[in-house]
This record gives structure tokens, C-alpha cells and sequence, in this order.
């Protein structure tokens, strides 16, 4: 089932997300729905709390870009109950978009590398690191566990310019061909 995607201005998206417990219910059937929705939303990465649910779980599909990293052929994956634990690598800007934010793309700088502890859709428990576009996707998707969003990041001159766009898309006042909740639409 496709769930509809929550808008900027949803106070769900600035809450810190939490830990869940292996019977959470419903949770096979929330993974299968996000999966979904992101792919509908031709997404390649989507954050409980951008459906409404303050949980730390997302799910990434960074099969698109195999292309420039091989690695990434089969890169669909969930990570519930996330924690980042280390950041490292040299520092790159890379333009990032959000599906609670449509049409609007910037140049964010983060870390290369990250350290993360979760555990798979088993509760099995992992410790991984990455880099590349996947450490970037991850991080992106982790921010929205706890309550960061990509517009917080740019700089202070860019965050200006974007305030009147923002508030269009809590409103509704923008073109997205998938389901949306929208926080100020009248
Ligand atoms: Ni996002």
C-alpha cells in the first residue's frame, strides 16, 4: 500500500525518533509499504517519520546508481532502530533532494564515511561502515530520525532564499505527482 509522504512543516518530521521492539505490530507490512511508497515516489530513500510514524527505521534502494559504484547493484536494504556511532572520510558537497521537500535540490556538505549500528528486518543486530553514495543517502535518511532536515544544513544565504519555498510546500502550493499530507494546506 502507497502511504502518503508528510510535507515540511510536519511537526512529525522534527521529532527525535524511537527505538522499536521486535513485536512492534505491523512492521513487515510498514517495511513492504515503504519500500512501495519510495519506489512510487521514485525515491531511493524514505524515513518512517516522512509517513507519519516517530519510529527509527528507513529504507534505501541505492540500485540506481551501480552505475558509477558496483557495490550498489543490490543495495536495498531496511535499518531499524538506527544509530550513526562514528563519522569520518573527507568532508563532500553532494545535491540533495528529500520527498518531503519535491522540487527543491541543494548542495549539502557531510562526511564521507559513517559507522552504523542497527538491526536488520530479523532484529539480527549489525555494525557496518560505508562511503560513497550510500553514506550519503544513510545519513540523509538518519537525519530524519532525528528531526534534521537537508534545508538546515545549506548555508545561511541559501537557507534565506529558500524560506518562501518552504512554506509553499507546508501549504500544498506545489506540483508532486504522489500522496502528500500537507501541514498548513487550508
Ligand atoms: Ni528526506
Amino acid at each position: 500500500m502507497i502511504l502518503p509522504v508528510f510535507a515540511f512543516g510536519s511537526p512529525v518530521l522534527r521529532k527525535i525518533a524511537v527505538d522499536i521492539a521486535p513485536d512492534y505490530q505491523g512492521l513487515n507490512e510498514l517495511i513492504d509499504n515503504m519500500f512501495e511508497t519510495m519506489k512510487a515516489a521514485d525515491g531511493v530513500g524514505l524515513a518512517a517519520p516522512q509517513v507519519g510514524l516517530s519510529i527509527r527505521l528507513f529504507v534505501m534502494d541505492a540500485r540506481g546508481y551501480a552505475e558509477n559504484e558496483p557495490s550498489l547493484a543490490n543495495f536495498r536494504k531496511v535499518f531499524i532502530n538506527a544509530h550513526i556511532i562514528e563519522k569520518g572520510g573527507e568532508e563532500e558537497i553532494i545535491e540533495e533532494g528529500c520527498l518531503s521537500i519535491p522540487n527543491i535540490h541543494e548542495d549539502v556538505l557531510r562526511p564521507g564515511k559513517i559507522l552504523i549500528r542497527y538491526v536488520d528486518a530479523d532484529f539480527s543486530p549489525v555494525e557496518e561502515w560505508y562511503e560513497g553514495m550510500a553514506a550519503r543517502i544513510i545519513q540523509h535518511e538518519y537525519d530524519h530520525l532525528d528531526g534534521i532536515m537537508f534545508p538546515d544544513l545549506v548555508n545561511p544565504l541559501k537557507k534565506t532564499l529558500l524560506r518562501g519555498k518552504l512554506r509553499d510546500i507546508s501549504k500544498g502550493k506545489v506540483a508532486v505527482k504522489y500522496k502528500m499530507v500537507f501541514p498548513l494546506k487550508k
